[in-house]
Parts: structure tokens; sequence; C-alpha cells
């Protein structure tokens, strides 16, 4: 049986690591901001402001004397009865009240449009310094050369989507690097999704609406812009959803502590005695 060793190998330098956790933060902080935002008028449309008629998603409540509140989601003309979740959810009071998303995923909990706008606006800023920096710290870097897809790459995606679908993950050196579902990914979150829900921040923001005018045109109007910065952020909820999935499966511990610490293990298939001997990996 081939005999392996155990590597080390510094696999994120200390920019990934900051820009990484500080982007973790940033998007938790506006997803939950946002949905607060989301609750003081939980219904999306596409055109411009005045075109209020047809929403394409809405989730709202019904009340009633007898039988309290009931909550229902509608996308075009698909509705369920989503009590307890979405438009009907349990206040401080565990009693049901009518609100779009619920107080555990709001942030504040209360309903406080105010202080929700004041979190969102906040942490955009912070997302969009952070971005930058480490856009620019990228480039020259040549930390993007990574993420671009080689020739060698692209004649490996299909057996790459069957070893995904069956949950088996690059082992020894092929761990240590990025495979093409991953650079895909990571290409189409940071410039298409990133740049999707800034610039449809940006241009609903206040003071840069106006700037931004000819952009908010671009996307459709004030209510497109809306409804594709909330479809951005489903997007991002996806992406985090499958990113944890595959850092579980992939040795939760080991992925934790690369990016905490930049050191990755891995089996060398070499053969070879256990080795301590720490490798820069330059990708
Ligand atoms: C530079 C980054 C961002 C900027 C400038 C920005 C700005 C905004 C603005 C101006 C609004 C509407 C506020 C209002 O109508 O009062 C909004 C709503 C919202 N944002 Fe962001 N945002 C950013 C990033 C994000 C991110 C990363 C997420 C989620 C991951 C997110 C999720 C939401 C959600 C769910 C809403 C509610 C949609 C609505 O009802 O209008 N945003 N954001």
């Amino acid at each position: 049986m081939a005999r392996t060793r155990l590597k080390t190998v510094y696999r994120h330098p200390l920019p990934v690591r900051i820009g990484h956790w500080v982007n973790a933060l940033c998007l938790l902080i506006l997803l939950l901001s946002g949905l607060q935002i989301f609750n003081a008028h939980p219904h999306l449309y596409w055109g411009s402001a005045s075109d209020f008629e047809s929403p394409w998603l809405s989730i709202d409540y019904h009340w009633s004397r007898d039988d309290g509140y009931s909550g229902w989601t509608r996308v075009y003309d698909w509705q369920a009865d989503t009590t307890g979740v979405l438009g009907a959810s349990p206040g401080a009071d565990g009693e049901l009240e009518g609100r779009a998303f619920p107080a555990w995923l709001t942030i504040p909990g209360s309903r406080w449009l105010a202080m929700g706008r004041s979190w969102h606006f906040f942490f955009a800023w912070i997302l969009v310094i952070n971005a930058s920096l480490f856009l620019i710290w990228a480039l020259f870097a040549g930390h993007l050369k990574r993420l671009v897809p080689t020739v060698e790459d692209w004649r490996g995606f299909g057996q790459s989507v069957i070893d995904h679908l069956r949950l088996r993950h690059p082992t020894g050196e092929a761990a240590t690097r990025y495979n093409i579902l991953q650079k895909l990914a990571y290409l189409t979150v940071i410039f298409g999704l990133g740049g999707l829900i800034v610039l449809t921040g940006l241009c609903m923001s206040p003071r840069m609406d106006t700037v931004l005018e000819p952009v908010l045109e671009f996307f459709g109007g004030r209510q497109s812009a809306r409804s594709i910065h909330f479809l951005a952020a489903s997007g991002f909820v996806l992406f985090v959803a499958i990113h944890l999935f595959e850092v579980i499966v992939s040795g939760p511990v080991n992925q934790l502590r690369s990016m905490i610490t930049g050191y990755f293990r891995y089996h060398d298939h070499a053969t070879g005695v256990a080795s301590n001997r720490e490798n820069r990996h330059d990708g």
C-alpha cells in the first residue's frame, strides 16, 4: 500500500484571511438588516416607482378577529400559506404578529426601519472598502491569476462536476489548489453577484441615487433595481449555503484552521516519511 506523509502548506495569505472574515461579517449583517428594510414594504416589482399594481413577490398576512394572523407568500401566480415563518411569525411575547421576515432573521429584531437602514448603510461601506482593498491587493500580488481557469481546468470540467455530485473531493496536493468549479463560483460571486449587489445598492442609496441616475435607468427603474438587489442577496445566501456545505464535507477543522492561521494540511501521496516541514504554496 502506498505510504503518504502529512504536509503543511501556507495556503491563505493574511490579506485573504482578513478579507474573508470581514466579508463574512458584512454579508451577514447586510442580509439581516436588508430583511428589516424589506419588511417595511414586503412587495417587489419590476419597472419604475409608479408601477405598484402587480408585485412579482409578496410576503404578507391576513388578520381576522376569529383566526388571528395567517402569513402567505406569493411569487407571480403561485401562493402558499407560510404562517409561522413568513408573513406572520411569533413576536417578543410569543404571539403571532404580522411581519414578512421573522424577528430572528432581522437586525434589529423589533420593527425599526431607521435602525435597520443605519446598520445596512454602515456595513455596505465597510464591504465596499474591504472589497476594493482586496481587489487592489489581489491584482498587484498576482492572486487573481489563481482564480483564472486554465486549459487543463476546462478539460477536467465534466469530471469535476461528477466528483462534486458524488461528494468526492480532491485529495493530496490537488486539494491545496482551487478546482474549476471553485474558480467559476468565486469569479461569479465576486464580479457577477458582488458587482450587481453593490451597483444596485449604490444607485438606490440616499444622495448617491442622483449621481447614479443613469445606472438606475440601466437597471430599468428603482423598483427593478430593488428586485435585482433582493435576487442578488438571495444568490449570496445560496452561495454561502453551498460554500458551508463544501467546507463541512471536505474537512471542516482543516479548512477553518487554514482560513484562520493560513496553514493547510494534506496527505502527500508520494512515498516518504512523515514530515513536519512547512511548505509555502505559491499556487
Ligand atoms: C455596497 C453594498 C450595498 C449597498 C450600498 C446596499 C444598499 C441598499 C439600499 C439602498 C437598500 C434599500 C434601502 C431602502 O429602500 O430604504 C437595500 C436594501 C436591501 N439590501 Fe442592500 N446594499 C448593499 C449590499 C447588500 C448585501 C451584500 C445584501 C445581502 C447579502 C443586501 C441585502 C439587502 C436586502 C435584502 C434589502 C431589502 C430589499 C428592499 O426591500 O429594498 N444588501 N440595500
